[in-house]
């Protein structure tokens, strides 16, 4: 068994749990964190060794929440992983959806693991360790009706590209950057089931490819042929076009 510590942020579903079956395979201890407790049980109920891992619950959308969160991790010694991956979403259009929502996927999505990150990096530079920050394609093009979350996906991007920069040779960095996948993520955002469908991609492709990159020494990761289709659309599709094309595919 290895002696390395890996937090993963939203392990009590999607893409979290997914990370967390792949990275025991390596025989690594865990940190799981989410907010919901019996969820969280149910992803350590799954894993083969339970009894070896921790976990933390914390709201990540509240600073009180962050602070008692970084308190407790800190508490476990320097950390080998950090993955920041909780996050949601929330669709609709701008002027109806409630401001607190809107704000707490900002305070999840970006202000945390910027926070979290932040706290954690002296003991992953001593480990020579690694950040995977779990960003989305939402953030490579503004988003009518995903417009709050969208901004804070870009901004987690390029936080986490520059960053990736100036840890070069310290702390290996992957930017993720997933499109559709069938998780929680749906439901919790209110979004349609159909929307996306097309291009939906396993969360364990998603994940795979992640740990791929990350065995790759890091980098900017957009996992799967159909990711991959739906971020050159992206990069070559005018702005403009690009809205109006979105606006009436996510138009509620
Ligand atoms: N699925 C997709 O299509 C997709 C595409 C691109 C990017 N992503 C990103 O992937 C990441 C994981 O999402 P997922 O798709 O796996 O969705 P998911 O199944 O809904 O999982 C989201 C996780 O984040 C946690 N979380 C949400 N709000 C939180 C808060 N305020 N404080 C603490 N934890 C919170 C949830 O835990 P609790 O509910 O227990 O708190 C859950 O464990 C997110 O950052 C999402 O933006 C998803």
């Amino acid at each position: 068994m290895s002696e390395e510590t890996i937090l993963i942020t939203g392990a009590s579903g999607g893409f979290g749990y997914e990370f967390a079956r792949q990275l025991e395979a390596t025989g690594c201890r865990l940190i799981l964190h989410a907010r919901d407790a019996v969820r969280l049980q149910l992803t350590l109920d799954i894993l083969k060794h339970p009894e070896r891992h921790r976990t933390i619950i914390a709201d990540l959308s509240q600073r009180k929440g962050v602070e008692g969160f970084i308190e407790a991790v800190n508490s476990e010694g320097d950390l080998t992983g950090l993955i920041n991956n909780a996050g949601f979403g929330v669709w609709g259009k701008f002027e109806q959806c409630e401001d607190v929502a809107q704000l707490d996927v900002l305070r999840t999505d970006l202000v945390a693991p910027v926070a979290i990150t932040h706290a954690l990096l002296p003991g992953l530079i001593r480990s020579r360790g690694f950040i995977i920050n779990v960003s989305s394609l939402a953030g490579e093009t503004p988003l009518p009706y995903m417009s709050t979350y969208a901004a804070a996906k870009a901004g987690l991007t390029y936080w986490s590209e520059a960053v990736r920069t100036e840890l070069d040779g310290k702390v290996r960095v992957v930017t993720l950057v997933p499109g559709p996948s069938p998780t929680g993520f749906r439901d919790v955002s209110g979004m349609p089931k159909g929307k996306g469908s097309l291009f939906r991609t396993s969360a364990e492709v998603v994940v795979a490819a992640s740990l791929n990159r990350l065995r790759q020494g890091g980098g900017y990761c957009v996992p799967g042929f159909r990711h991959y289709f739906l971020w050159l659309l992206q990069k070559i599709v005018p702005r403009d076009i690009s809205l109006k094309l979105m606006a009436k595919y996510l138009k509620p």
